[in-house]
Order: C-alpha cells, then structure tokens, then sequence
C-alpha cells in the first residue's frame, strides 16, 4: 500500500504520515528533506540559483544518510529548497530515489508536493492536506520561536505565501491536488485530531478496496 501526502507549506504533512507509517508499519519518507538538503548545500556551497548544471550535481551526489533533519529545518532553508525544486534538472536527479523508495514492497508513506501526482500517480490513497496561510504560518511561527529563530509572524506568513505561489506556479510538478486524492482541511484542527481524520480516511479507503 502506497500513502501519498501532498499539500502546502506546514500543514501538517510530516505530522500525518508519520503518524500513518507508526500506525501502518509502513517506512516513511519525507520528500522535503531531499529539496531542503539541495537548497542547504546550494546556500553553503555559494551556488547561484541560475546555475542548474551546478545545482543539478549538488542533486545527483546528495547523501540521504548525511540529511541533518534538524538543521534542515531552519527558515532560511525553506525558501532555498523552494528555488532549487523549481529546477527540472533538480525534480529529474531526485526522482528514481522516490520512486523506488515509493515501490518497495509492502508499500511505504511519502509527504510532499508531487507525491499523488508525479512521484506515484498509482498510490491507494491519496490525501491532500490544507489550512489557510494563516493557521499555518501559525504553526510554523510556534516552531520557529521554540527553535530560537529571530523571526515575526508576518516575516513567516509572507515566506509561505511566497513559497505556496512559487510552488503552485512552477511548470515542473506543480503543487496541485490529484483528481483522486481526498482534501483534508485542518484549519480548525488540533494536531489529533487531524490524525484521526487521516486514520479514517486511510481505512475508508482500505475497505473499499
Ligand atoms: O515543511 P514545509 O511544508 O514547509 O516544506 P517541505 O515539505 O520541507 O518542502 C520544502 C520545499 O521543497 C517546498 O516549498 C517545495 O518547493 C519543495 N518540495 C517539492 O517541490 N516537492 C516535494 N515533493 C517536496 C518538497
Ligand atoms: O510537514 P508540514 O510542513 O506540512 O507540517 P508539519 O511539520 O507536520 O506540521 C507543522 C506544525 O503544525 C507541527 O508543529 C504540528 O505539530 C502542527 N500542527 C499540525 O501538524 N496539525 C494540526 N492540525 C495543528 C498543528
């Protein structure tokens, strides 16, 4: 069984399929790490975003095993993984990764943006997970404070709504909902209780088939 999770910057879905792989012993995968860790390494390394040879090596030669979770989720690396996952060159030397971690079998979780559209257009169930720029920018500011970051909470609105636009307006495997994928909105809910929404989706699913 293949989970695919998509939806918008901090909307929970990290939170939901980490929650589905727990409850499903399914390995899951964080697709936003991978363009994180491009986006740190082209920060780091001075890389210009205009270089795409450049920026599609830092792609190719990026090591799963050194993706420091952490520190990839500081402010700053948000938007550079949003530059960089713009790039087809960077979406193509990702790819077979995704792929082939989305096709193992027994099945497996992943949360990203292109997961039920490109990534693996075959999953059982797809579930795109939403709330308003503000809840969001909410939860992410919370998490940003608690990490020390020097930020307001217009600074991080204005990061995800610029990010949610780049994101969505891209040609290379825009942020968009897949025609068969279920919308959960979370706007209004805490953290469990989104959880049990998924839940209940993921067995709604698994009894029809
Ligand atoms: O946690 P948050 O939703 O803020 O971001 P993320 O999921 O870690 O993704 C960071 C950036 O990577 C996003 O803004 C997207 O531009 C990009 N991304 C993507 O293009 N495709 C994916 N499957 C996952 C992330
Ligand atoms: O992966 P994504 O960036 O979409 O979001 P996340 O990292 O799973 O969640 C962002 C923050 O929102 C976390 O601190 C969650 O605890 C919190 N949260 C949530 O996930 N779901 C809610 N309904 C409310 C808050």
């Amino acid at each position: 069984m293949i989970i695919a999770i998509d939806g918008p910057a901090a909307s929970g879905k990290g939170t939901i399929a980490r929650a589905l792989a727990g409850h499903h012993r399914l390995p899951h995968l964080d697709t936003g790490l991978l363009y994180r860790g491009v986006g740190a390494a082209a920060l780091a390394s001075g890389t210009g975003f205009d270089d795409i040879p450049a920026l599609a090596a830092l792609a190719a030669g990026l090591d799963l095993a050194a993706l420091d979770e952490e520190a990839l989720k500081a402010g700053p690396v948000g938007e550079a993984a949003s530059r960089v996952a713009a790039v087809p060159e960077v979406r193509a030397a990702l790819l077979k990764l995704q792929r082939d971690f989305a096709r193992q079998p027994g099945g497996a979780v992943l949360d990203g943006r292109d997961i039920g559209t490109v990534i693996a257009p075959e999953a059982e169930v797809k579930i795109f997970v939403t709330a308003t720029p503000e809840a969001r920018a909410e939860r992410r500011f919370s998490e940003l404070l608690k990490r020390g970051e020097a930020v307001t909470f217009d600074q991080v609105l204005d990061d995800i709504r610029r990010r949610d636009a780049r994101d969505s307006g891209r040609a290379a495997a825009p942020l968009v909902q897949a025609p068969d994928a279920i919308t959960l909105d979370n706007t209004g809910l805490d953290r469990d209780a989104s959880i049990a929404r998924a839940l209940a989706i993921v067995a709604e699913r698994i009894g029809r088939n």
